[in-house]
């Protein structure tokens, strides 16, 4: 959910209830205490009011979950249970707090639903900040972006579509031979099928073009040599490789290298190779951004699950002490 934008005044709207609940707790708090003469506790009258409007927002919080999964309830869009949901769950901070007397509570049950609670609202508090920022980054920096768990067999397929020109293209050192596999029903002898992501008119996409491979350059055994060594690796391991090319400044030396070392007819060919590791480092960090923006709800939602539990233990026996 992105807060701000063309959503904010929902948001606003939100901010604003949320604020006015909180503050009109806080100065019924602050009223109880006075007329006490102590802080009052959980079964005080705004204790007691607090605690209630705590535990059935948690309650909202987690029919988030069936609301995911059971496609069919049609109540309220997705993003009004989220924006809910986030509002309300913070809500829930300052109403749980001064139910649970400012935290000045014993008892290892209390404790522990209080630790709990804490975690996962804080948790959901760094989903949300990841979600502001994340998908930006994946669409400006991942113009390559494919589906997530594609990304070994695209990478994949990249490799063997630039090995195939540098197989084709690259002259041999003695004892190395031409891969025939590398070639597939796609190529005919002069020609070669290959992916590529190509910037056009400001937009980046992948796109499919048939190459002429142009006869065996001479003077190519060392780029052939370096690319199975270093570069076709990189290509099909990413950056869990430890390879040099999993950097931008790594790879701008490797290929800066490189070109030393090639003639300038292979200058097309190394181009190439340097597309394919950029487009690989874009598949990495794709990765790397998906990873952040769904670890989190790894603790969120079984901690929520607890939280859930410990709340219907903690009421009968707070009941019981009453
Ligand atoms: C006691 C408080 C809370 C409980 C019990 C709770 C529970 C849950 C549950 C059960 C889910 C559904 C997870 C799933 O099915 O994938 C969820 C998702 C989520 N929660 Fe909470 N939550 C709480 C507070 C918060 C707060 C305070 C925030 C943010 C300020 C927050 C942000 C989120 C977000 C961003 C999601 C993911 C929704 C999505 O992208 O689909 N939660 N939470």
């Amino acid at each position: 959910m992105i807060i701000g934008g063309r959503t904010w005044p929902k948001d606003r709207r939100w901010i604003v209830a949320i604020t006015l609940v909180a503050l009109a707790a806080a100065a019924w708090y602050v009223a109880e205490w006075r007329e006490l003469g102590r802080l009052p506790g959980g079964s005080s009258r705004v204790g007691l009011a607090c605690g209630i409007a705590g535990g059935a927002i948690i309650l909202f919080e987690l029919l988030l979950w069936p609301r995911k999964r059971v496609r069919s309830w049609r109540l309220g869009s997705a993003q009004s249970w989220l924006r809910a949901h986030v509002w309300l769950g913070l809500l829930a901070v300052p109403l749980v707090l001064l139910h649970a007397r400012l935290l000045f509570i014993g008892g290892l049950l209390n404790q522990a639903l209080m630790v709990v609670f804490f975690i996962v609202i804080a948790s959901g508090i760094w989903g949300l900040v990841l979600q502001q920022y994340l998908p930006k980054a994946l669409l400006e920096q991942v113009p390559a972006e494919t589906i997530y768990d594609q990304i070994d067999h695209v990478a994949r397929q990249q490799c063997q579509d630039v090995w195939r020109l540098v197989d084709a293209s690259c002259a041999l050192a003695s004892g190395d031979h031409r891969h025939e596999a590398a070639g597939d029903d796609a190529d005919d002898g002069d020609h070669a099928v290959v992916t590529g992501f190509r910037a056009m008119t400001g937009i980046q996409g992948r796109v499919v073009e048939t190459l002429a491979v142009h006869a065996v350059i001479p003077g190519t055994e060392e780029l052939r040599r370096r690319f199975v060594t270093e570069v076709r690796p990189y290509l099909l391991a990413g950056r869990g490789g430890g390879s040099p090319l999993a950097t931008a400044p790594g790879a701008a030396r490797f290929f800066a290298d490189l070109r030393a070392v090639i003639p300038a007819e292979a200058a097309w060919l190394v181009e190439r190779i340097e597309q394919a590791c950029d487009c690989r480092r874009q598949f990495d960090l794709q990765a790397r951004l998906h990873r952040w923006l769904h670890l989190w709800i790894l603790v969120h939602l079984p901690l929520s699950v607890v939280l859930g539990v410990l709340l219907a233990v903690h009421i009968p026996i707070a009941f019981n002490y009453w």
